[in-house]
């Protein structure tokens, strides 16, 4: 841990993250893979940011007092917003302070609503009297008796029979819907298991979840090995029709991937392969093809058709998944050709279309995809943001894992905030935010997004800034960092003129398709109520920063933006976790309007426009 490094452990999940002195608390829990929720933007005025710090509580500030008791004060309850890390803390977080609530961390003993645990997947223990001269009852008719009509298929008609007889007629029924897909000898119900990915054009998570309990057992993300294809959905769609093999090599890879995910899940859990029943995918629409082995070359050419629109369920051998082979592959519903399951699993677990005002959603990754509501109505588009967010195209980038820069503060000199407290290996999307937004800031790189030579710097910029700006052997700009080390693995981090002109387009690409659905909606950016930023960064966007950056337009108040983490994971666990949701993404996605962005006629000026930085003088 460095000096200037607080460790906090967040319970009772007993997760810990080290973070920089003034780190705010909400940064530092979605460091840990928890978001807390500030409705009001972390000004202290809707009292829904308690937690309670367990340890070496600091003193309340007058917001506090006028939100707790004296006595919650003593036992340590603060609002999160209001309190920035100065020492080693532990902060127990109520699941009701979380955003999404149960749906987030989904609780033990669940209650209906958005936390409730109503799995397709249900397993019955039974204990049948075995039949006899006076009860010659079918086999399945007795089943049906004891847990109620079902239906199955021939495979497992042909099992049930010897299975009942080998166990004493006893054991458990497995039920998908209403369909028999198992019976197995003894008592299994308290082994079932699901996993639920969010598939990404870089990065790939997935989340072992108890079915029965809903609770979160792990976690597990890789990179996307497409990317030696291509890295983004352009050039896989390429790359599948351009040799004979290659839509084949893009499924095995991801394919074979996704059961590696689901095998190292099981032996950090002990879970064993065959008692996970269902896998859950939400991808835009290309990986989801690409998943299935569906040729997506149409989603190549106007007008952008997808194959398939509902989910789909399938069977795990099908798709060579290494779960029990009778459980079943729900694959998220599409919107349109561009807009996937990854942006409904993003609809359902924000629930977007039921927040009051107009509320937009942007997801970033290597596509932004943003969704507008407003009164009952949903338009979603996709805009090609690059891999610069993820890490990829940016020469330093990588994923916010350990040894990622996700934290960059400019004042005197350059301070770092490195996930895991360690030498810094390269920078992530957050922390490329940041960067760049305290270059604009100190007038180091100008609004046209050009970083200046070093003799044409601003006057008053300190000299540990200035002199970390150099130039390559080619004559181009570039901000050091961190120097390289000693040792030859430890190599010198730069942000480069090209970074900053890759950076620039993900950002105005999202800003102009941002831009398009105000206007299809009639509506202005002023006019917004909220605005949710979703992303699996594993980290936290400091909101004026993407504002400065212009991801945001600086119209909206910063207290209405809100970080809302990895959602389409959340969505995608959420559907596993309940029927009910999985309907209601069904419904989200035939609802959700498709705007198609290259198709409209705006796109190239907004996008030329928005490539621009804004003017810092609105920050200053
Ligand atoms: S009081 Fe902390 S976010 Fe509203």
């Amino acid at each position: 841990v460095r000096e200037d490094e607080f460790q906090v452990t967040f319970q009772p999940w007993n997760r810990t993250v080290f973070v920089l002195a003034g780190t705010s608390i909400p940064e530092a829990a979605a460091r840990a893979g928890l978001i807390i929720d500030t409705p009001c933007g972390g000004t202290g005025t809707c009292g829904k940011c308690r937690v309670q710090i367990t340890q070496r509580a600091s003193n309340p500030n007058e917001v506090d007092h006028r939100t707790f008791s004296g006595e919650e004060l003593r036992c340590g309850w603060r609002l999160a917003c209001q309190t920035a890390i100065v020492c080693n803390l532990v902060v127990h977080v109520p699941t009701a302070s979380l955003f999404g609530g149960d749906q987030q961390i989904v609780r033990e003993t669940s209650v209906a609503g958005r936390g409730e645990v109503l799995p397709s997947i249900h397993k019955v223990y039974v204990e049948l009297t075995p039949p006899t001269l006076r009860d010659s009852t079918a086999d399945l008719l007795r089943l049906e008796m004891k847990i109620g009509s079902f239906q199955t298929d021939l495979a497992m008609l042909r099992q049930v029979p010897r299975r009942l007889r080998a166990h004493g007629f006893k054991g458990t029924a497995v039920l998908s819907d209403c369909r028999l897909i198992e019976f197995e000898g003894g008592d299994t119900t308290n082994r079932c298991f699901g996993v639920a990915f969010d598939l990404g054009t870089t990065t790939m998570v997935a989340s072992l979840v108890n079915l029965r309990s809903g609770r979160e057992l792990a976690i597990a993300s890789r990179m996307n090995p497409q990317v030696v294809f291509g890295d983004d959905v352009l050039a896989r769609i390429k790359h599948s029709s351009s040799c004979a093999h290659g839509l084949d090599q893009l499924r095995r890879v991801v394919v074979e991937e996704s059961a590696r995910m689901i095998q190292a899940l099981c032996e950090q859990t002990g879970v064993r392969p065959d008692d996970i029943y269902e896998v859950v995918f939400a991808g835009n629409t290309t990986m989801q093809h690409l998943l299935c082995g569906i040729d997506p070359s149409q989603l190549g050419e106007i007008p952008f058709a997808p194959a398939y629109a509902r989910g789909l369920r399938l069977p795990p051998g099908e798709l060579e998944m290494p779960i029990n082979p009778r459980g079943v592959v729900y694959v998220f519903p599409v919107i349109g050709g561009f807009v996937g399951g990854d942006t409904v699993a993003g609809i359902l677990a924000t629930q977007l279309d039921s927040m009051d005002g107009p509320v937009l959603l942007i997801d970033i990754g290597t596509n932004g995809e943003i969704v507008l509501g407003h009164n009952g109505t949903l338009w979603a588009a996709s805009t090609a943001a690059g891999p610069a967010f993820e890490g990829a195209r940016i020469s330093c980038g990588m994923r916010g894992t350990r040894g990622a820069i996700e934290q960059v503060i400019l004042d005197e000199d350059v301070r770092l905030g490195v996930i895991d407290s360690v030498t810094p290996v390269g920078i992530c999307g957050s922390g490329l935010i940041d960067l760049v937004a305290e270059l604009l800031h100190h007038g180091i790189v100008s609004p046209a997004g050009r970083m200046l030579p070093s003799d044409g710097l601003p006057t008053g910029l300190p000299e540990s800034l200035a002199k970390r700006v150099q130039q390559d052997d080619e004559g181009h700009g570039r901000f050091v960092l961190t120097d390289a080390g000693p040792d030859v693995a430890t190599k010198a981090l730069a942000l480069t003129q090209r970074d900053v002109r890759e950076f620039q387009l993900g950002c105005g690409a999202i800003r102009a398709g941002m831009a398009i659905l105000l206007r299809k909606a009639g509506l202005s950016a002023s006019n917004l109520e909220t605005v949710l930023i979703g992303g699996g960064f594993g980290s936290f966007i400091r909101r004026i920063h993407a504002q400065r950056i212009g991801l945001i337009p600086w119209e909206i108040d910063h207290r209405r933006i809100r970080n809302v983490g990895n959602v389409s994971l959340a969505g995608a666990r959420w559907a596993l976790l309940s029927v009910k949701a999985r309907e209601r993404g069904e419904e989200l996605a035939r609802r959700t309007q498709h705007v198609e962005l290259s198709n409209d006629a705006d796109f190239q000026a907004e996008f030329a426009e928005a490539m621009l930085f804004p003017d810092q003088q609105t920050y200053r």
